[in-house]
């Protein structure tokens, strides 16, 4: 139990898209985010603030080379890599991010930075601006497997609609549409909430095409509620998904039930995406219209994860029920 009266809650996410196919994959992934959880979950029992630990839970998905943010981070069409990357604080209910920067290893801190700023969200230039006055150090955040998937696209003229949300070979990923981003949302001891979002984009796209992941669709938070989206952008931003659940809850209606019609509208929509999410009362929820969305969180007791597989007759096999270990 916690020292003040709000026992912290928070929950993250390496992005949504199809089955990991295989066990081992499942397993370097879910290594991934439990480490990340219980780093962080142990800040906010020090009583470090909600938007201090969602900046920071994003920097450490950023760090992490399989996920389409920060260092592994997806190139778009002309082979460059644009990153974005949004944080807000709940309690101050205030958005700020960055849109499009290169060069730059963790875009989450300049959207930190921007927190305090009178012009809170930078595009291309403006964030490279920011860059330089904040002496932040250049950065390549180019990975291998990312390069070859892009060469690999430019062979067939860029047939693919988007690029894997997971650079790692031993994944097996390659072809299979997915969709990454990363996020976090935090509960702190104050009762606080805030919520981190940051992304590649949706891989070898069009260039200047703009994120929902600084946009309030993709992330959004206030002192009821906050959110973090994944998925394909464009669907994300016409659910206006982070900021319709957040809204939802504000009027009266309970996360679970918040998210799940906000689920269940999108899949009436046919979009392709996912969230997570938290309340003032501590609830934490996550919901998908796509297979499956990388997610772990800790409710408090014990951390959990929504991970699954499929084995090699495609079978589905839920995580949960199968490792009776963390490991
Ligand atoms: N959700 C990340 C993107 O579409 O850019």
């Amino acid at each position: 139990m916690s020292i003040a009266g709000v026992q912290p809650k928070l929950i993250i996410h390496g992005g949504a898209g199809g089955h990991v196919k295989s066990k081992e994959g499942a397993i370097i992934v879910r290594q991934a985010l439990h480490s990340i959880v219980e780093q962080m979950y142990a800040l906010l029992l020090e009583g470090v603030s909600a938007a201090e630990v969602a900046a920071e839970a994003c920097q450490l998905l950023e760090d992490q080379t399989m996920f389409n943010a920060g260092t592994g981070s997806v190139l778009q069409s002309d082979g460059q890599i644009r990153m974005s990357a949004s944080l807000m604080d709940g309690a101050q209910q205030r958005f700020s991010g960055v849109i499009n920067v290169s060069r730059v290893k963790n875009p989450i801190q300049l959207a930190q930075a921007l927190q305090q700023q009178e012009d809170r969200v930078l595009s291309d230039y403006g964030a490279a601006e920011l860059l330089r006055e904040l002496k932040v150090p250049i950065y390549d955040p180019l990975v291998t497997i990312r390069l070859q998937e892009w060469m690999q696209e430019r062979e067939g003229n860029f047939q693919k609609a988007m690029a894997g949300v997971i650079a790692e070979e031993e994944l097996v990923i390659a072809h299979e549409p997915r969709k990454g981003t990363i996020g976090v949302v935090a509960l702190d001891r104050q009762g606080k909430i805030a919520a981190g979002t940051s992304t590649g984009g949706k891989g070898l796209e069009h260039i200047g095409r703009v994120s929902d992941s600084a946009m309030p669709a993709g992330n959004y938070a206030n002192e009821y509620a906050g959110v973090s989206c994944t998925g394909i952008g464009e669907d994300i931003i016409d659910e206006c998904l982070a900021a319709k659940i957040v809204i939802r809850v504000t009027d009266g209606l309970k996360l679970p039930e918040a998210m799940l019609r906000s689920m269940q509208e999108s899949k009436n929509r046919e979009r392709d995406l996912g969230a997570i999410a938290i309340s003032h009362d501590g609830a934490i929820a996550w919901g998908k219209t796509s297979e499956v969305i990388l997610a772990a969180y800790h409710d408090g007791e014990t951390i959990g994860d929504t991970l699954d597989w499929q084995d090699k007759d495609d079978k589905l096999i839920d995580f949960k029920t199968t490792m009776k270990d963390k490991g």
